[in-house]
């Protein structure tokens, strides 16, 4: 659009009370591409001025009435963007200099001209107004364009702003519900764990005692936080299983077991693993559970894996699980001692051997530091007769011809109790029945 003004053609206008002299002027220009106004007067220049845009103005300066001087000087309020020549003779130089001071004029001509230097002179003046103009055009675009840039760059912080916003406040409610769903997973295992508690207390002790070696072996072995946090959940749980299996089951030796006990006591880390998949953030521990009673030599159960392939976790668990089984019930450093030397028997057959330092230091460690549950406890002799359903054994109990009645770790129940105060009357043992009693904690 722009070049399209640049099109239309430019007007010069030529003010000289002369009439001949408008004439030659305008002779001179007649084969240029341009409209040629005349004005005889400043005052009908400026008339002409107000209703036409005209590039170039050349005027003289000897008028009557008016000077050039003084009309270039309204010209230039009128018409500012025009570049304006004054005509004066070789006499009147300062009244030139009054034009170009006063009317801003460009140049001054004087008279006579020579006709080459006025057309060279004029075309430059036109030359001048087109730049004038095309830089008044850029600098009009560069503002606008400015403008719109200030414009965008507000708006787009303004965006980036209520992105930001929106986002923060995305993040908070993924926070919350991050935190409410943790809440729910952890809510979830101590359901499951008090249910292994309700269903029987040695299997509960059991559980809970694995869970605390497991998490002194995860710390040691430096694993990642996520990681560990299963690996203790599963250890916690990796019982769970057993649940559904019958209490003789759960107290006896597995060496004592029956073909058809063996078949319910080899289900029990399947099972486990299905009660536990049907959260799906506990999955994961749900795969080591499974897999707690697998062997590193690939003879265990329920998949025969062997080695690596069977998880890391399930490893650590399997190998605690042992040692507590051997250990239920105390934490005495001779008994530690043993069972840790029967474990290093089976390293490479039912354990793995990359597993034995950081577990044997956490098991040691358990001795100067005893469990929580193992403190709180103390054992008492009773009499058959003064037995309760409830209670736990600290030792096995046999008749007194060495026959075994029960296994240290079982809870009584009235069935049980009735069992040995029977074979106590039948077969009398050398000593009472040892139990664990919980110590009262003395007020602080
Ligand atoms: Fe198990
Ligand atoms: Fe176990």
């Amino acid at each position: 659009m722009a070049k399209d003004s640049y099109k239309e053609k430019l007007k010069i206008l030529f003010v000289d009370d002369e009439e001949g002299v408008l004439r030659s002027l305008g002779r001179l220009f007649f084969d240029e591409d341009f409209v040629i106004l005349t004005a005889p007067s400043g005052t009908s220049g400026l008339e002409i001025l107000k209703s036409n845009n005209v590039a170039v103005i050349v005027s003289d300066q000897k008028m009557p009435g008016m000077s050039g001087a003084e009309f270039l000087e309204k010209a230039k309020r009128i018409a500012p963007d025009s570049i304006r020549i004054v005509l004066t003779g070789y006499a009147d130089i300062n009244a030139a200099m009054d034009a170009i001071n006063k009317g801003g004029a460009y140049r001054y001509i004087t008279k006579p001209w020579d006709d080459n230097d006025l057309i060279i002179t004029v075309l430059n003046a036109i030359e001048m107004y087109k730049l004038g103009k095309e830089n008044k055009r850029l600098t009009e675009l560069t503002r606008k364009q400015n403008e719109e840039l200030r414009k965008w760059s507000a708006e787009l912080e303004g965006y980036v702003q209520q992105q930001t916003i929106d986002l923060t406040n995305q993040n908070k409610e993924l926070q919350k519900l991050n935190t409410r769903l943790r809440k729910n997973i952890k809510e979830f295992i101590l359901t499951f764990y008090n249910l292994i508690e309700l269903r029987n207390k040695s299997l509960y002790i059991h559980s809970n005692n694995v869970a605390t070696l497991v998490s002194d072996i995860v710390q040691k072995m430096g694993l990642p936080d996520s990681d560990a946090e299963a690996i203790i959940t599963a250890a916690q749980l990796h019982d769970i299983g057993k649940i559904g299996i019958s209490d003789t089951v759960i107290l006896k030796n597995t060496k004592e077991f029956s073909s058809d006990e063996m078949a319910d006591y080899i289900r029990h880390p399947v099972i486990g693993q299905s009660v536990i998949d049907t959260v799906e953030d506990l999955r994961h521990a749900g795969t080591l559970i499974r897999h707690h009673h697998e062997w590193y030599n690939g003879n265990g159960f329920p998949d025969k894996l062997k080695y690596e392939k069977i998880p890391l976790g399930s490893r650590i668990i399997s190998i605690a699980d042992k040692f507590e089984k051997l250990t239920f019930g105390s934490s005495a450093q001779e008994e530690t001692e043993n069972a840790l030397i029967k474990i290093k028997l089976l390293l490479g057959s039912q354990f793995d051997p990359d597993m034995f330092k950081p577990f044997s230091e956490a098991a040691r460690n358990r001795t100067t530091a005893a469990l929580p549950e193992a403190e709180e406890k103390v054992e008492v002799e009773m009499k058959p007769g003064d037995l309760a359903p409830g209670f736990v054994l600290s030792k096995d109990v046999r008749s007194g011809t060495g026959l075994l009645l029960l296994r240290k770790g079982a809870v009584l129940n009235e069935k049980s109790i009735e069992t040995m105060r029977r074979s106590y009357h039948i077969d009398p043992a050398k000593s009472g029945v040892f139990i664990w009693s919980k110590r009262r904690r003395e007020k602080a």
